[in-house]
């Protein structure tokens, strides 16, 4: 069975409370009992994770080698700014998907950048929880 990691960066912890009309209504655990219900349908075997910290998520990367095949990564604001995860997802030679819930090229002009895109094998954002799902879907295929 093909191993993926989900990785949630700072603040996803707070989804369906945090800025709702941006994020909606659902919670992190809401989107990570459907990633487990289409992982099995999928037939990959998927581990969904969340921190606030930096550190912790290249501490993630750096185990996922030998274990994972796919990583599903939503950094969060550290998208925007975070060398230090883009060299770790460079580092590891994992093929990594980029994921958003929302648009971050319809939204203000700092969130357009994103530093860990050129390292990814694509970016999904905008489709809210179906990010995730569309990612898992790209995971399975490559
Ligand atoms: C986000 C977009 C980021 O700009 C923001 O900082 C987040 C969530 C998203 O899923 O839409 O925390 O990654």
């Amino acid at each position: 069975m093909k191993k993926v990691l989900v990785i949630n960066g700072p603040n996803l912890n707070l989804l369906g409370v945090r800025e709702k009309s941006v994020y909606g209504s659902e919670t992190l655990l809401d989107i990570a009992k459907e990633v487990n219900i289409v992982s099995g349908e999928l037939g990959l075997e998927t581990d969904f994770i969340q921190t606030n910290h930096e550190g912790e998520i290249i501490d993630k990367l750096h185990a996922a080698r030998g274990v994972y095949e796919v990583i599903v990564i939503n950094a969060g604001a550290y998208t925007h700014y975070s060398i230090a995860i883009r060299d770790a997802i460079k580092g590891i030679e994992i093929p990594t998907i980029e994921i958003h819930l929302s648009n971050i090229h319809s939204r203000e002009e700092f969130r357009h950048t994103s530093v860990i895109a050129p390292v990814c094998v694509g970016q999904i954002c905008g489709f809210g929880k179906m990010s995730y799902i569309l990612a898992l879907h790209a995971a399975a295929n490559i």
